[in-house]
């Protein structure tokens, strides 16, 4: 681990060994509640939520969430999840060429998302827009687009919650709406923040999965030839594409509460962690032959999912998601070949999110 400056200034740490990012993803001493580090004034409404607080807070907002995405309530959605993936493909513009991540990749989880919230499938160009901008605002090409987008983001959900609590239904926005107006679990504040995050979740990670996974199917001939032969390899398979490249590369920050000795080295109280996840899923000293992408490889305990009480609310879903969507491409282009050298993919910019762009 080294200590770099981040770009407001601010000191920090970037975590790099496994061992080292488990330890840091377990410690209470690192704090995420943003308020207690900034001030409430100076918060943007996407830190509200779960994945910015501590205890006591972030079991609160977490446990109102948490029902809609139990592995029991979550395997339950796979034959409708089946169908929209045969769907997609049935409708792919072309039966000889597609775009994997504009055809596939992307719509497949959004569909899925939106249905679990409530929100209005066609507005889905504007999410991709908004969540694109947000999940990087560093990238944004300039800090007014950025506030333009999230303000246009937070405008659509606040009417759209308006029209929830007129007429609420038996989605998870309904659900969250009705806990809010209670007014003991959630307050308007916390509402938009737990939304925008799950709409953010939604649509900027599961896509990777989808997009790297196939990626690394397609440079990898016989990995991907022993799956269309020992299909049920599937589970293990998508554990060895999170791990091998998992759509989040980067967690988000952690600051420490107190100066903490840390293998040795001072880190000072107030200093930010960062931790490379998807550099801790190729440590050596972990994972045997870390860099080799190897469907049948047991007991991968990867970070792709963070680790401790902020570990992926939506990791079942996310695991379903992608065994679906990649046995299904699988079994119906089994000859599946990329258009383009690998070498000339494009990848997002950024820190938190790793994704390609395009897969012809
Ligand atoms: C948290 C990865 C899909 C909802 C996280 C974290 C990671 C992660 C690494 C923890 C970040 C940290 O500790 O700093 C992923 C990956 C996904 C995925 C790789 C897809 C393959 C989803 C989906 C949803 C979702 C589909 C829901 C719609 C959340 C939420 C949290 C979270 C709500 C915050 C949990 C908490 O703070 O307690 N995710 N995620 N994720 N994820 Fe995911």
């Amino acid at each position: 681990f080294f200590r770099v400056m981040f770009p407001h200034g601010e000191f920090g740490w970037i975590i790099t060994r496994y061992e080292d990012a488990v330890q840091i993803l377990k410690d209470p001493r690192f704090s995420k509640d943003m308020v207690r580090r900034y001030g409430a004034d100076n918060q943007s409404i996407f830190s509200n939520n779960m994945l910015f607080s501590d205890p006591p807070d972030h079991k609160r907002l977490r446990g109102l969430v948490q029902k809609a995405f139990t592995p029991k309530l979550v395997a339950d959605m796979r034959s409708h999840i089946q169908d929209i993936a045969d769907e997609l493909l049935d409708n792919l513009p072309s039966q000889e060429k597609m775009n994997l991540i504009d055809d596939f990749a992307f719509p497949l989880p959004i569909i899925v998302i939106s249905e679990i919230l409530g929100v209005p499938l066609e507005d889905r160009d504007k999410f991709r827009i908004w969540s694109n901008t947000i999940i990087d605002a560093s990238i944004a090409e300039s800090a007014e687009l950025f506030e333009q987008h999230a303000k246009e983001f937070t405008d659509y959900l606040t009417a759209w919650f308006a029209k929830v609590r007129q007429d609420p239904g038996t989605d998870l926005i309904s659900q969250l709406v009705i806990a809010e107006e209670s007014g003991q679990q959630l307050t308007e504040q916390e509402l938009l923040g737990v939304v925008s995050l799950l709409i953010i979740a939604g649509h900027e990670t599961t896509v990777n999965l989808i997009g790297n996974g196939i990626l690394a199917l397609l440079e990898h001939p016989e990995q991907r030839e022993l799956l269309i032969n020992q299909p049920e390899l599937i589970h293990n398979a998508i554990e060895e594409m999170l791990r091998y490249n998992g759509p989040v590369e980067f967690s988000t920050s952690r600051w420490a509460l107190e100066d903490i000795e840390f293998r040795g080295q001072p880190i000072a109280q107030g200093d930010l962690v960062i931790v490379a996840l998807d550099s801790a899923n190729r440590d050596e000293q972990q994972f045997k032959d870390a860099d080799i992408f190897d469907i049948t490889r047991e007991k991968s305990p990867h970070l792709a999912f963070g680790k401790g009480i902020h570990l992926c609310l939506g990791a079942p879903l996310a695991r379903l998601e992608g065994e679906i969507a990649v046995s299904t491409l699988l079994n119906r282009f089994p000859n599946i070949q990329l258009q383009a050298d690998v070498n000339e993919l494009e990848w997002r910019p950024g820190m938190n999110v790793r994704g390609v762009k395009e897969i012809p």
